[in-house]
């Protein structure tokens, strides 16, 4: 059993990038849906054995980690979202190149995968869920009545992140990001536990020359179409 019964789980898989997490909130907030951002998981995972001090490759201590980890996901008054671990606010420290590549790198074991397995699906409470990530729609909710993968090229993926960077005032390259999301785009495709791809039914939707309005749209029309009530 993957789920209680009556709870709806949409899917949004893809590579970094793709317009996953936004597109996923505002559906969420649209649908009146919780939001797992799986990939945040992975991310504090790679925070947490930094400051424990356990090696990426130390597969065995990783996955007692990931079981065990003090994290918690709140949305404030605001709305905004914040990441704790153990208490500490990390969302910011979350979100950068670093933490990703090191997210990738704890990612890729299947120990790891497991640990984090039960405390995905937890996420899944009435009314219902969107679900971000790589394998949301191929290994954590295969049942998922909805699934969707987004994409976009690495060029463009790469400049949407060039954009964010600067506007944080960071100092980036735009080809150097550019490699970044290739290698990424790698290992995440050639692992062999999970690897991202498609899920079987899902539906692909390039967001290359598209902007997230006209994402949200096209998500949120295809929602309406199986039954889904949307409200603003
Ligand atoms: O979506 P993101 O960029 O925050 O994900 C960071 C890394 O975590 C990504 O490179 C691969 C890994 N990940 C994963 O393996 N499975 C998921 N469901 C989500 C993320």
């Amino acid at each position: 059993m993957h789920k209680p019964k009556d709870v709806a789980v949409i899917t949004i898989d893809g590579p970094s990038g793709a317009g996953k997490g936004t597109i996923s909130r505002i559906v969420a907030k649209k649908l009146g849906f919780h939001y797992l951002d799986s990939g945040a998981l992975y991310r504090l995972l790679g925070l947490c054995s930094q400051r424990h001090h356990v090696s990426v490759t130390n597969v065995k201590s990783l996955a007692a980690l990931a079981e065990h980890m003090d994290v918690e996901f709140k949305t404030t008054k605001s709305g905004e979202f914040t990441i704790l671990l153990e208490g500490e606010d990390v969302t910011r420290e979350v979100r950068t190149e670093e933490t990703g590549a090191l997210a990738s790198q704890v990612a890729q074991y299947p120990e790891v995968r497991e640990a984090l397995l039960k405390r995905q699906r937890l996420f899944a409470r009435a009314p219902g869920l969107v679900a971000d990530g790589r394998d949301m729609g191929t290994v954590i909710f295969p049942d998922a009545p909805v699934k969707i993968y987004l994409t976009a090229s690495a060029e463009e993926r790469a400049s949407r992140r060039y954009k964010e960077l600067i506007a944080k005032g960071e100092n980036v390259s735009l080809p150097a990001l550019v490699e970044q999301v290739r290698s990424r785009d790698e290992r995440d495709m050639t692992r062999e536990s999970s690897p991202l791809r498609p899920a079987a039914g899902a539906i692909n939707i390039d967001t290359s020359s598209l902007s997230i309005q006209e994402v949200t749209d096209t998500v949120l029309n295809l929602l309406t179409v199986k039954g889904f009530s949307t409200h603003s």
